[in-house]
């Protein structure tokens, strides 16, 4: 599964609704394995919906129709309890401190899962650690969750991410309560998963068109419920064709933010083998 090509997520005209109320409707994408996708739009547009959707948490007694494929395997409505590994997805979300057992110490909490790399539990989650930018893993494996920042918990949260293996990772709104600075530390962090050998697909949901076109080097644009066009940022960015989204470029623009497609992805820090 090296190949940097192949289609990892296949949505095909998934809608959803929660009490006959129509919330997603017919959402189409793909995502290949390496790619870093921004799913973005305004607060209540069905973001998380999507995200929900694709880790398999849907609210109760919602319908929906169409088709999620993950890894070539139909998952829409599947509970992740009931997915085997191709058909699950690693998620991250806005709050970390709630994805991380604060009894546990993140050390532990990293040997828990069984990663197939190489080494001993403990040397496997100093690299872990390492792949998401902390220069001094001996120092973080054996605090408490509590003893972190924000910043540092959600990147023991990618570690985790990074740790399972999955193809397909979901970031919902992963920096959106951090400073500048620390949001910048996480956004790094998401941008080494593609520099993995095998490498997973990464969507970052987020309302912030600037900081997703410095991630991601595709969009797909959300309004309510609909992807109302999704394409390369260059394209987006210059020749943006549905009004939400001249209307973010403009704002992000008039606020003095570059809204540049990001550089290739950064060689992975881990020495392997
Ligand atoms: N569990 C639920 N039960 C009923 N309605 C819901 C549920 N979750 C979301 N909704 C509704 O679905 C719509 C989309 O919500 P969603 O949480 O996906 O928005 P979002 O784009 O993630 O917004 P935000 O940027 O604020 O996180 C909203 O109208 C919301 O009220
Ligand atoms: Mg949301």
């Amino acid at each position: 599964m090296a190949d940097g090509h192949a289609e990892v997520l296949v949505v095909s005209d998934f809608s959803l609704a929660i009490a006959g109320e129509e919330k997603l409707a017919h959402l189409s994408f793909t995502l290949r394995a390496g790619e870093r996708v921004a799913l973005i739009g305004a607060s209540g547009c069905g973001k998380s919906l999507t995200a929900g959707a694709l880790i398999g948490l849907l609210p109760a007694g919602a319908q929906w129709h169409g088709s999620l494929r993950l890894n070539g395997h139909e998952v829409a409505g599947l509970h992740p309890a009931r997915r085997h590994a191709p058909q699950r997805a690693a998620a991250i979300f806005q709050d970390s401190a709630s994805a991380l057992n604060p009894l546990v110490t993140v050390g532990k909490q990293l040997m828990m899962v069984p990663a197939d790399l190489p080494g001993d539990a403990a040397a496997r989650a100093a690299l872990l650690l390492r792949d998401v930018g902390f220069d001094d893993p001996a120092a973080i494996l054996p605090r408490y969750p509590a003893q972190l920042s924000g910043g540092q918990r959600q990147r023991v949260c990618i570690a985790l991410a990074l740790a399972c293996r999955h193809r397909l990772v979901v970031a919902d709104e992963p920096t959106t309560a951090l400073d500048l600075a620390t949001q910048q530390h996480v956004v790094e962090a998401l941008s080494r998963l593609s520099a993995q050998p095998s490498p997973p697909a990464l969507l970052f949901i987020t309302h912030d068109i600037a900081l997703a076109a410095h991630l991601c080097q595709r969009a797909l644009v959300m309004v309510q419920g609909r992807i109302v066009e999704q394409g390369a940022f260059e394209q987006l960015t210059r020749y943006p064709q549905h009004p939400y989204t001249r209307e973010l470029v403009e704002a992000a623009r008039r606020a003095g933010e570059a809204i540049t497609p990001p550089p290739p992805a950064a060689a992975p820090v881990r020495a392997l083998g």
